[in-house]
């Protein structure tokens, strides 16, 4: 099978992950029709709704290709190429009216990512790379801080749908970051997080227990952008993972946190 060029499966991804986001941009005022609720999460209608306009995309150039998104997934094992989707990263800012949420899509061959794009509506603002291309925000490249220490830094994290009470160790690195770095910031969006950390806005991000859709775009994007992405999965869980994100000199005081909090 021949490889299919790295600019026409960004070019799909652009497209599935705008998709996707104008869907639900311009059905803001249904944002509070909810298909289901759990105790720190929400599945709105616009959540799936916003997963087909993006799977038709993916499907009119790719048919036989895999589908594995938050909200369904179609695996195809007869190609090595598959598309993560999270058609709304940020759903409980979305339904708020908070414009801090994003749309994700990814494309992997034989599980690598290779070029992903995370939209952002209300800010206009589209997030893109491939592996053999640097990352950029709106056709400009972007490029991590270049903060040379954790008491200089601004990290951002989320907190996970998944808490699991006081032993959870999201909530001690919350702790030791907040005594140790100038801010901890909680957005409420990873994908966009990370981007945030690829453009250089936040010097550092941490989160555990996201999934592959949270950070398959945006993780690709950061490294393209120089940041280094540190994840650890769960050993029961292949998609929930602790994900640390920063420039070359702040990762290692990442781990050391994170080592210290598990
Ligand atoms: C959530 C957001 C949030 C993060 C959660 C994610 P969703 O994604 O990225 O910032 O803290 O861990 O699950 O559910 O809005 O797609
Ligand atoms: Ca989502």
């Amino acid at each position: 099978m021949n490889d299919i060029s790295l600019n026409h499966l960004l070019d799909v991804a652009i497209c599935a992950a705008e998709a996707a986001g104008t869907h639900a941009y311009e059905n803001k005022d249904r944002r509070k029709e909810t298909s289901e609720t759990f105790q720190h999460d929400v599945k709105l209608v616009l959540d799936v709704e916003s997963q087909r306009k993006a799977e038709a995309i993916i499907a009119s150039e790719f048919p036989t290709h895999g589908i594995l998104g938050e909200e369904d997934a179609t695996p195809n094992l007869s190609t090595p190429y598959e598309w993560v989707i999270d058609p709304i990263d940020g759903t409980m800012n979305f339904s708020h009216g908070f414009e801090y949420w994003c749309s994700s899509v990814a494309v992997r061959q034989n599980q690598k990512v290779i070029a992903g794009c995370v939209f952002a509506p209300d800010f206009n603002a589209y997030y893109t790379a491939h592996i053999e291309q640097e990352a950029k925000l709106n056709g400009s490249p972007i490029r991590v801080a270049d903060t040379a220490s954790l008491q200089n830094a601004m990290v951002v994290t989320g907190l996970s749908k998944e808490m699991e009470g006081s032993r959870e160790p999201h909530l001690e690195m919350f702790r030791m970051l907040a005594l140790n770095t100038k801010k901890v910031r909680i957005n409420g969006a990873a994908a966009l997080d990370l981007c945030r950390v690829a453009d250089g806005t936040c010097d550092g991000f941490f989160e555990t227990g996201i999934y592959l859709w949270d950070y398959a775009a945006a993780g690709l994007i950061a490294e393209q952008a120089g940041a280094v992405m540190a994840t650890y999965p769960r050993k029961c869980d292949l998609h929930g993972a602790t994900v640390l994100c920063s420039n070359e000199h702040l990762i290692e005081g990442l781990r050391a946190v994170y080592t210290k909090c598990i």
